[in-house]
């Protein structure tokens, strides 16, 4: 058997079968074809094209203005490169909120045009009836709450969030409505440590969680974060594993060097 036919290629099922065994769940973000590459062939199980893209990709300060057709662009890069990893994509502001119809259309074109495995929608029971109109078109939803950045305008500051009584319920019930719809998964963003185990204990489904402490299901970070890629951006939950900000910038700085000292090209370098 050739070492690629042994490649276990990750599923909405995959996932599931994870989380009943105890095998936590690796998820990364993905924006282009070199870095799903990567990505992938380190083993990451979910690869996320999320709409962070419109932050860390096109410097925008929110999530808000990336389109549909950008996403679909960004969708298209990473699947290209992907052999294992199950990979889904942000819906992004405006393609889902309050229009059921309009949600399963820009679904449609997610899975149609970039041949990914899944969309992410951010909200609960407001966002009910598209993730179940959705979910009938056959397409898998993975459901995210806590701390949504599209609403980043409705709470005005990327606090922790659920830290009251009542958003606590609210989140809690919001993840039972969201799996009873039939959600493989769940996205818990920026919320206490005990909310998000208990959340991952009351569910049969997948919690993975950014900033929600160690009980839940599974990790994921925005690669550029965690490669150190980006600078600003440091809150509690981020482990960075590299300062690729500083090699980068030290390699470009070796290029110019070497060409304005005519070191580059060499004889070895040119034909
Ligand atoms: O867009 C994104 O990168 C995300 C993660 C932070 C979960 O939604």
């Amino acid at each position: 058997m050739s070492t690629e036919s042994k490649v276990r290629v990750v599923t909405t099922h995959v996932l599931s079968e994870m989380k009943h065994h105890g095998e936590k769940i690796a998820m990364l973000t993905a924006y282009d074809y070199s870095m799903a590459r990567i990505l992938d062939e380190a083993g990451i199980d979910v690869m996320l094209v999320g709409d962070s893209a419109s932050n860390v990709m096109a410097g925008h300060s929110s999530t808000l203005p990336i389109t549909l057709d950008q996403m679909i662009y960004h969708a298209c890069s990473v699947v290209r490169a992907v052999k294992r990893a199950l990979v889904v994509v942000d819906l992004p502001f405006g393609t889902y909120q309050g229009n059921s119809r309009l949600a399963l259309e820009s679904a449609i074109r997610i899975m149609k045009e970039s041949g990914a495995d899944a969309v992410k929608m951010e909200g609960g029971v407001e966002i009910l009836e598209s993730v179940n109109r959705i979910l009938s078109a056959g397409v898998p939803v993975m459901g995210h709450l806590g701390l949504m950045p599209q609403s980043i305008h409705k709470f005005g500051t990327y606090v922790v969030r659920a830290q009251e009584p009542d958003e606590v319920e609210k989140l809690v019930s919001d993840a039972h409505a969201l799996e009873q719809a039939g959600c493989f998964a769940i996205v818990l963003e920026k919320i206490p440590a005990q909310l998000g185990q208990r959340v991952s204990q009351e569910l049969r489904i997948p919690v993975i969680g950014i900033g929600a402490g160690a009980g839940v299901d599974g990790q994921v970070l925005v690669s550029h974060d965690m490669l150190g890629i980006t600078q600003e951006f440091s809150p509690r939950f981020l482990r960075r594993y590299h300062n690729l900000y500083a090699e980068m910038k030290g390699a470009f700085q070796g290029y110019i060097r070497d060409v304005k000292s005519q070191d580059f090209p060499n004889e070895r370098e040119q034909y």
